[in-house]
């Protein structure tokens, strides 16, 4: 590493009290993502490539993918989580930036720490931090200055009526020389509202001991500057969720009524795809370009060929190919494998079925661990029969080969294999295996008894 490296804390730890939540608040999700991942963000792609998050240990490391972590046991303040931040970092020489910010910011943008770390390095200032406007500034920290010089922050539940006025609060991002922060943290007192160590009275405890400290204001206002409750949440999702729609129609994507429709961040959707209203695309899902999606589908974790339509549907971690229809209505579970030109239907469930071109299973169908050969039409209300009762939880699998036609209504009692252009009769029960070119009829003969209304009514 070199004198020049730049290197950021993240404050995550603490529980987070005011979400009401089981989830420690930094795993809260927006978009799909857990919020803590935004700031961590903005932070690397504003040249700080050396990220330690501090974090409780009820919060998994993995969540930072490879990102450097260092443990608060005890929530004691702010300021106790950068001293946990600073261990991580003792061996990085003095001379780089170090910036600190708390993990409940995903509104925060590179360009608000660039234009900070400008003010810093070319003011030469020991320590500064980034103030901003804010209409509601409840329940943050105001910035106390004595005419235009930066004097303190003060916490709402420290500060008296008049500070209460003050609008200029605490965005909670800051940046020290390294020397200077661990000079600051070791004269920390938690004798406050909250018995906590604040790291904002750091600042304090600089400037009356003749660093300098500087305070620059935010460009932009925001609606929120932190993440403490469920609304905040709310507010974070708004404005991001726009940011990922914006994106996408910028990069040729139609989103018809774009505030009815929920697309996860890292969601991939090619060019003249039509998003029409009320869908949800999750997780890590791909969708190629030409593809019309919605009215109302649920897409999660899919892979979605172009030329694809999905409307009224669920889609689970499945491949689907080009040119394919789902629905509507269908249910299309986890771990399927759909190729091109393959229809799904009308009240068809499939799950960990594999579906060759061309295929069809348009209407009223159970699929299940199945494999479907090409140009195959499964004629309504089939199912197969996977679960094995008497094996205790066992699925068995249904073969179904190219060519094959399937009568509406069959039953197909797995494993089963039904061979290259066989045909089942409509309303069969197939039990036995099915050679090629074969029509199986598995059900009893019809028994047509004349008269015999007639004569249950007495007149015959
Ligand atoms: C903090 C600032 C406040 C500022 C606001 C901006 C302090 C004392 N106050 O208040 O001036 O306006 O942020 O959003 O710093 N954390 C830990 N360990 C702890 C406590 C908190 O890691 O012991 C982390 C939390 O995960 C959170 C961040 O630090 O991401 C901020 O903590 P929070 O309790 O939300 O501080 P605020 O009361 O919002
Ligand atoms: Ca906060």
């Amino acid at each position: 590493m070199t004198n020049k490296e730049k290197v950021a804390i993240v404050l995550a730890a603490g529980i987070g009290k005011r979400m009401h939540s089981k989830v420690p608040k930094v795993l809260h999700k927006i978009c799909g993502r857990e919020m803590v991942l935004y700031p961590i963000d903005a932070a690397k792609d504003a040249g700080f490539s050396k990220v330690v998050v501090v974090i409780s240990d009820d919060i998994p490391k993995e969540v930072f993918n490879g990102v450097e972590v260092a443990y608060q046991k005890v929530p004691l303040g702010t300021g106790d989580a950068a001293r946990a931040g600073l261990s991580a970092v003792k061996f990085f020489p003095d001379g780089a930036s170090l910036l600190v910010l708390t993990g409940d910011n995903p509104l925060i943008k590179k360009e608000d720490i660039e234009s900070l770390n400008a003010f810093f390095e070319k003011g030469k200032f020991d320590a500064v931090v980034l103030s901003a406007e804010a209409e509601n500034p409840s329940g943050l920290g105001r910035v106390v200055r004595d005419g235009d010089a930066f004097v303190k922050i003060v916490e709402e539940k420290d500060a008296t009526e008049s500070e209460k006025q003050i609008k200029e609060v605490n965005t909670g991002i800051y940046i020290f020389k390294k020397s200077v922060l661990e000079e600051a943290l070791l004269h920390l007192s938690n004798d406050n509202a909250q018995g906590e160590y604040y790291l904002t009275d750091t600042l304090y405890y600089l400037k009356a001991h003749g660093k300098s400290v500087g305070v620059k204001k935010m460009e932009r206002v925001l609606p929120i500057y932190g993440v403490n409750t469920r609304k905040e949440l709310a507010v974070a999702t708004h404005i991001i969720q726009s940011e990922i729609l914006d994106n996408l129609m910028l990069k040729g994507v139609t989103i018809i009524n774009p505030e009815t429709v929920s697309i996860d961040y890292g969601v991939e959707i090619e060019s003249d795809t039509v998003i029409l209203p009320g869908c949800l695309i999750q997780g890590n899902t791909k969708i190629g370009s030409g593809c019309e999606i919605g009215p109302n589908a649920r897409i999660v974790d899919a892979e979605v060929g172009s030329g694809t339509h999905i409307q009224f549907s669920v889609v689970l971690d499945s491949r689907i190919g080009e040119n394919c229809e789902i629905g509507p209505f269908s249910y299309v579970r986890p771990g399927n494998e759909l190729s091109n030109s393959v229809k799904i239907g009308t009240f068809v469930e499939i799950k960990k079925s594999k579906v060759a071109e061309n295929s069809k299973i348009p209407h009223l169908s159970y699929i299940g661990d199945a494999t479907v050969g090409k140009n195959v039409n499964i004629g309504a209300g089939t199912i197969t029969c996977n679960y094995s009762g008497l094996q205790g939880h066992v699925k068995n699998p249904t073969f179904i080969g190219d060519n094959v036609f399937i009568g509406s209504h069959s039953t197909l009692v797995a494993p089963v294999h039904i061979h290259n252009n066989a045909y089942t009769a409509a309303g069969s029960v197939i039990t036995r295996d099915v050679p090629e070119w074969t029509l199986a009829i598995g059900r009893s003969k019809q028994v047509n008894k004349e008269n015999w209304v007639k004569r249950r009514k007495g007149n015959g």
